[in-house]
């Protein structure tokens, strides 16, 4: 089973990743999260994302592209994968396509700029696996601990409320092209495209993308 997660920062990818991954049994390939993690260790990518995705901006396609594809070729990959915040721009889903790397599902998050722009502000993260929690609307058991290890949650420094109207802007101009892309993609038997309203509760998305995906 390989999967992308498409749709706008916040739209619930990262939270749906979870629950896909642990009921399909594939990794969850998070570009945002490998560039968080090279920060942390301090590696030079880590240094050169930082700045730009600090800045709400988009990491350059061949960087992206390297990185993905070097994930993809691990062992664990073999029987499917979950691409989170992978393909962004127009380049990098051409790259996919010419490594003839195929996709079963493109699933499309859809909520709207404003509902975007509230959540991220109660946003919180577990760093070392990627959980997401939402202070209203997907809390953790213990206030600001990860539910699994009791470890410290954490804000991202993105989610400032002018840094992700920066993000939403790069979205509509950069990725939101991929919706067409694909759905060209579906129309010629290529690939599955479901659009899902991202608005609902997040026990209901999941169950919207258990239907679908069986
Ligand atoms: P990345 O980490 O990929 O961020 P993003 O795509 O902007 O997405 P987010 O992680 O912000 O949101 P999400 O859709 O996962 O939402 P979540 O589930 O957390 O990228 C960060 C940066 O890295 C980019 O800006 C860029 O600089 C760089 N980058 C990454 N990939 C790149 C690439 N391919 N090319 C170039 N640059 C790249 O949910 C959000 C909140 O809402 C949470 O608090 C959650 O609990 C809550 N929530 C979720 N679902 C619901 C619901 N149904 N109802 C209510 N609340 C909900």
């Amino acid at each position: 089973m390989r999967i992308i997660l498409l749709g706008a920062p916040g739209a619930g990818k990262g939270t749906q990743a979870q629950f896909l991954m642990n009921r399909y049994s594939i990794p969850q390939i998070s570009t945002g999260d490998m560039l968080r993690a090279a920060i942390k260790a301090g590696t030079e990518l880590g240094k050169k994302a930082k700045e730009v995705m600090d800045a709400g901006q988009l990491v350059s396609d061949d960087i992206m592209i390297g990185l993905v594809q070097e994930r993809i070729s691990q062992s664990d990959c073999e029987n499917g994968f979950l691409l989170d915040g992978f393909p962004r721009t127009i380049p990098q889903a051409d790259a996919m396509q010419e490594a003839g790397i195929d996709v079963d599902y493109v699933l499309e998050f859809d909520v709207a700029d404003d509902v975007i722009v509230k959540r991220m502000a109660g946003r919180r993260v577990h760093p070392g696996s990627g959980r997401v929690y939402h202070i209203e609307h997907n809390p953790p058991k213990q206030d600001g601990k990860d539910d699994v290890t009791g470890e410290d949650l954490v804000i991202r420094d993105d989610d400032k409320e002018a840094t992700v109207r920066k993000r939403l802007a790069i979205y509509h101009d950069q990725t939101k092209p991929l919706v067409s892309y694909y759905q060209n993609l579906a129309e010629q038997g290529v690939v599955k495209y479901h659009k899902v309203d991202g608005t609902r509760k997040v026990e209901q998305v999941s169950a919207e993308l258990k239907s679908l995906l069986g």
